[in-house]
């Protein structure tokens, strides 16, 4: 079992655009009906950014609560990383656009980019971060406006997405009771990167008339194909996480997987007979927000009290890429 003692979560934060989107409105947008999007998503609604409310602006608030719950002051952050697809602008990076929004003026910016399991990236590079000596203070953001580049007038991608944004605060922290990280892995198979993506915008296919017309600066997506893979994904990566950090089933007091599906979710522990009570699902109110899912489940957790001290968590993400990552924790 790995036992890293110097790092804390100090803080957890997440923001959510009060505009919801629910399957009724869908209903009058595309040829779809609310029992078809309950039964083979379990989603019932989503937030959507309007009004201009930007990626970084979404990040900066979800990051100012994180700050708050942590005690800490902006400028006492050395280094934030944001994990993101939806990105304010190609350049400069969101991260950067979210230091200056928080007046966290003594820390290093960047983006990250590995889709919906972006946010276990950052969290576990952070981790390394700390761990290396490099930093002590250490922001990790979520942040997806999905609405941007999700096709309004497709039915079988439309009904999936949402928007908002999660984030915490990493401190090294000698203390005996610190967080403990009993396991974390990072993969990536990029031979399956044409299940999901946006095809056009980037320099492999640049913006032209031609892509606009196309509708290429949409998801794309092969949702059978990703589906199948979702479930095996997530049922090794559950199944790694409880073999290498040494535990068993009963000792884990919460699964929180990037809440993509409530069927590819359910299909993954049905497997494994982990019941579902142990899950946290948030996703019948957002939606999947890609790399915002698993901050903004962590934080509705950690705000309504029910993640004490000691509490094992696992969390598990997948996604475009293909990527995948887990981390079990030792509150
Ligand atoms: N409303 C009504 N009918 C629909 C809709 C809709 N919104 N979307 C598709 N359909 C129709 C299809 O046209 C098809 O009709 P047909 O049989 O007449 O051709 C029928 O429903 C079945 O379509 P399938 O694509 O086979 O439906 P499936 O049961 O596979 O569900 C879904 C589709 C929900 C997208 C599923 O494949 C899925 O969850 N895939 C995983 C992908 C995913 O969640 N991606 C998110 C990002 S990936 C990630 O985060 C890891």
């Amino acid at each position: 079992m790995e036992q890293i003692s110097t790092i804390q979560v100090t803080g957890t934060g997440s923001f959510l655009p009060d505009s919801v989107l629910t399957n009724q409105d869908l209903e009058k947008m595309v040829d779809t009906s609310d029992e078809w999007i309950i039964t083979r998503t379990g989603i019932s609604e989503r937030r959507i950014a309007k009004n201009g409310l930007t990626t970084s602006d979404m990040a900066a608030m979800a990051a100012q609560k994180a700050l708050e719950k942590a005690g800490r002051k902006p400028e006492e952050i050395d280094v934030i990383i944001v994990a993101t697809v939806t990105s304010d602008y190609m350049f400069p990076s969101t991260a950067c656009l979210v230091q200056k929004k928080i007046g966290a003026v003594n820390a290093a910016a960047f983006d990250l980019s590995a889709a919906c399991s972006g946010f276990l990236y950052a969290l576990i590079s952070g981790f390394a971060y700390i761990n290396s000596g490099c930093y002590k203070n250490v922001l990790i953001i979520g942040a997806e406006s999905l609405s941007k580049i999700t096709d309004w007038t497709d039915r079988s991608t439309c009904v999936l997405f949402g928007d908002g944004a999660g984030a915490v605060v990493l401190e090294q922290n000698n203390i005996s009771n610190a967080t403990k990280v009993l396991y974390k892995c990072l993969g990536a198979d990029g031979s399956g990167s044409y299940m999901l993506e946006v095809p056009a915008g980037g320099t492999a296919k640049p913006a032209s008339a031609e892509t606009v017309n196309n509708r290429e600066h949409y998801i794309k997506m092969k949702g059978n194909e990703l589906y199948k893979w979702a479930v095996n994904k997530m049922k090794d990566l559950v199944e790694e996480s409880i073999v290498k950090s040494g535990i068993s089933c009963e000792d884990i007091k919460y699964i929180i997987p990037h809440q993509v599906n409530i069927r590819i979710i359910e299909g993954a522990l049905k497997r494994l007979n982990i019941p579902i009570e142990k899950v946290i699902i948030n996703l019948d109110r957002y939606g999947n927000t890609s790399s915002a899912s698993i901050p903004i489940a962590l934080d509705e957790l950690n705000r309504n009290g029910n993640l004490k001290k000691g509490d094992i968590i696992v969390l598990v993400a997948f996604g475009s890429g293909l990527t995948w990552a887990a981390c079990t924790l030792k509150w």
